[in-house]
């Protein structure tokens, strides 16, 4: 049997995210044991890391975060060195909808982990590293960037569910001295995203020849992040953030979302020879999102100098990737979106 140095929990592998760190975790540190922990929502798909299920060095754990008994059972036989924890309910949208389920897994969820790494896990030597958003800050006017010391101050039931589990982080780390890091990063874009989210949606329904629902005049600005890029910062923060601190992370790469809807139109035009123009005259502006922020945009200057991190990808190059792999994978659009996606979209759109 091979000798592991270290064992990693990481929470939310099935995701979005998530399958980007186990991808890269597993393949980078053979010497780690990786355990991936996820409850299989809707948004998670082991079909995003089936490349991945002979690797030695991995295994996967279906559980619920919540349920604090099985996760101090795991905690207590795995002596977890660190955990990487990424479970969440991730989208505004549905936390407008439902926000009790929201804190349930992001509050409840986080606070059960952190007994249980407190508990057992490797306190010593070890991390708790939270992953987070930069919707904790609201929203920005047409100036200025969020640093970590912009004051909190979420606006949709979400961004208030991840600013309260990163308050009990910080809290973990002050009164019991549980070793932890939290980061903060922009929007993600990449292979493997759920579609609900703007990228995958727009791309699904410009296919299908369906109104693209810009939200408002689509006037609000999100930065974008490549997934693959977020996955490193997460990487050098494990393993050299310091201890009780905060990283922020972002593309520094804001788009207005009607211009990002638009050169997404574009390049499907091209890619699916079809007239200049054609598939932008699905843009449809419907109700706004309540409480829609209007601009994110992050200083990650302290991620930069202190761990030397940046984005190695443009986004031209990322965006087209991005775009081939969710047309290359209609299997996989086709899988997620068969079972209650349909009820879903026609009660978020429907009356919109
Ligand atoms: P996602 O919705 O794609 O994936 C979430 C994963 O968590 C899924 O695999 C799901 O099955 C799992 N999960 C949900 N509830 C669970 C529970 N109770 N127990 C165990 N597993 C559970 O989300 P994502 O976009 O990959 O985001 C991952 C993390 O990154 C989240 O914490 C999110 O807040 C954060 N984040 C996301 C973005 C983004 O742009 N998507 C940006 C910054 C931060
Ligand atoms: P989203 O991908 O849901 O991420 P977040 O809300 O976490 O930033 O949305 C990105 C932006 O796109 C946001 O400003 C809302 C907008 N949007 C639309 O205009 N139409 C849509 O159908 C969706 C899902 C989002």
């Amino acid at each position: 049997m091979a000798e592991y140095t270290h064992t990693l929990l990481i929470t939310g592998g099935a995701g979005f995210i998530g399958s980007h760190v186990v991808r890269r975790m597993v393949n980078l540190y053979p010497q780690y044991r990786i355990v991936n922990l996820d409850a299989l929502t809707y948004a998670g798909n082991l079909e995003n890391l089936r490349d991945l299920e002979s690797a030695p060095n991995y295994s996967f754990v279906k559980a619920d975060i919540t349920d604090a008994a099985a996760m101090e059972e795991l905690f207590a036989r795995e002596k977890f060195d660190g955990v990487i924890h990424l479970a969440a309910e991730s989208h505004v949208d549905r936390s407008i909808s439902n926000p009790i389920e929201f804190v349930m897994t992001n509050v409840v969820g986080t606070v059960v982990l952190l007994n249980a790494f407190k508990a057992h896990g490797n306190t010593k030597t070890g991390r708790f590293y939270h992953v987070s958003t930069d919707e904790v800050y609201g929203t920005l006017g047409d100036e200025g960037k969020f640093t970590e010391s912009t004051p909190y101050d979420p606006n949709s039931p979400y961004s208030a569910s991840k600013a309260s589990s990163d308050h009990f982080v910080r809290a973990y780390h002050e009164t019991f001295k549980v070793p932890v890091v939290i980061s903060n990063c922009s929007n993600n874009y990449g292979s493997h995203q759920f579609p609900e989210k703007l990228i995958p949606l727009m791309i699904r329904n410009i296919q299908q020849c369906k109104p693209l629902p810009v939200y408002g005049k689509g006037d609000n600005i999100r930065d974008w992040l490549w997934v693959e890029d977020h996955a490193s910062a997460i990487d050098a923060i494990y393993h050299g953030g310091r201890l009780g601190e905060t990283y922020n992370i972002g593309g520094n790469n804001e788009w207005k979302n009607l211009d990002l809807v638009h050169k997404l139109c574009e390049i499907m035009d091209r890619k699916l020879g079809r007239k200049p123009g054609e598939s932008a005259e699905q843009i449809t502006f419907v109700t706004d999102r309540a409480g829609h922020d209007f601009r994110y945009a992050i200083d990650a200057s302290k991620l930069e100098n202190e761990l030397g991190w940046s984005p190695s990808v443009a986004f031209d190059q990322g965006f087209e990737k991005t775009i081939d792999w969710y047309l290359e994978n209609q299997v996989w659009l086709e899988n997620v979106t068969s079972g209650n996606y349909q009820e879903y979209y026609a009660a978020m759109y429907a009356n919109r």
